[in-house]
């Protein structure tokens, strides 16, 4: 059995304190970070710069003793090595070249062909391996198919990813060619990961929420199964934690239908449901509203432990519901952990 506390939740285990660490942790709420991207250049530069993606790894590590440390790296790094252009606007988020026909679905490269563009990031997995301490868990990660197409065609982030519903609902081809690209791309990317030394994936689809009914199944699930499937085939016990965010009553047996470990919630399930609903089938991670980070105070210490008390009859990895936002304390994330620590 590991001594990894995170390793023993996703496989089942029920921890008497949940192990913990948090979406984004390396971000710019810390000061540490921001000089080091700073050092960088810009994002991107940052995540192409294995000392440096290295760096703002451990960062959050070392102030505040995570159980885990999440790979730096960005969910759009995959359509960058599958040809598309990708820049980021400062103070507004991500831009890529579009896709919305054929013609620009057939400018991309093969899956087999991102790993050269991928190279650094599976030299920052490298250095993190051999640098953590010995009871942190590495985890990679990438974007689960849907949600990166979504950026893909409407070559930003939309409201309501309106542009990829619509290339899906016009021109079904196009669309389905894309998903089995981009799902072949992320099978090659998480490999590598893992032969670098990730000991855990997580798949994140941040927009699993907008896909309704058969659409959930053939967009959210099935790549999802395909993806996890092709991983466990080549990496016998690889753990994988899945985040359908937003996905509503659809989070009730997406582990099963997956074959996911773990699944992430998002902080719009109350913890009590997901508990008799969800956790029964095995792992959960979450679900803290990533806004108590901002306000802190009293509610963020009552609502910490009335999440670790509603998971606390199963396995269970504290997290937030989504990342930590830039104006975030740094003193109310250790007020998070000490709550769930200390009781
Ligand atoms: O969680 C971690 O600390 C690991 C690193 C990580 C980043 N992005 C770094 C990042 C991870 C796991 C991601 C995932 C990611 N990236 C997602 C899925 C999760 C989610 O948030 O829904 C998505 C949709 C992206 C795409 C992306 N990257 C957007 C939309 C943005 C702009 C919004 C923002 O927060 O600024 C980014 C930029 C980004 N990715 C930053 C970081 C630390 C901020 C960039 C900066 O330092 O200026």
């Amino acid at each position: 059995m590991s001594d990894k506390t995170i390793l023993r939740a996703l496989a089942g285990e029920t921890l008497p304190v949940p192990p913990i660490w948090m979406m984004r942790q390396a971000g710019r709420y810390l000061p540490e970070y921001r000089a080091t991207r700073e050092k960088a250049g810009d994002f991107l530069s940052l995540c192409y710069n294995p000392e440096l993606a290295t760096e703002v790894t451990l960062q959050p590590i070392r102030r505040y003793g995570f159980d885990a440390a999440i790979l730096f790296a960005d969910i759009l790094l995959l359509p960058q090595a599958l040809g598309a252009d990708l820049w980021f606007v400062k103070g507004e988020g991500p831009r890529l070249s579009t896709i919305t026909s054929r013609a620009d679905f057939d400018k991309l490269g093969p899956a087999e062909d991102v790993h050269e563009t991928l190279s650094p990031i599976y030299q920052t997995v490298r250095n993190l391996s051999g640098a953590l301490p010995g009871d942190v868990t590495l985890i990679g990660f990438a974007g689960a198919p849907w949600t990166v197409a979504t950026y893909m065609v409407a070559g930003r982030g939309t409201p309501d990813q309106g542009p990829a519903h619509r290339l899906k609902d016009e021109d079904r081809a196009t669309f389905d060619a894309l998903m089995a690209r981009i799902e072949e791309g992320t099978i090659e990317y998480l490999s590598r990961q893992i032969e670098a030394g990730a000991e855990v994936v997580k798949l994140f689809d941040s927009w699993a929420g907008s896909l309704k009914g058969a659409d959930f199944d053939r967009y959210a699930i099935d790549p999802a199964r395909r993806i996890i499937a092709a991983l466990k085939a080549r990496y016998p016990g690889i753990p994988v934690i899945a985040f359908p965010r937003e996905a509503g009553e659809r989070y009730v047996g997406f582990a099963r239908a997956t074959g996911a470990d773990c699944v992430g919630l998002d902080n719009s399930v109350a913890p009590d449901w997901a508990a008799r609903e969800v956790q029964v089938d095995g792992c959960v991670q979450g679900n803290l509203a990533s806004s108590h980070m901002v306000t802190g105070g009293e509610a963020l210490v009552t609502e910490t432990r009335a999440i670790v008390e509603a998971f606390r009859g199963g396995p269970h990895i504290f997290n937030l519901g989504h990342g930590i936002t830039p104006d975030a304390d740094p003193d109310n994330v250790q007020r998070m952990i000490d709550a769930v620590r200390g009781g």
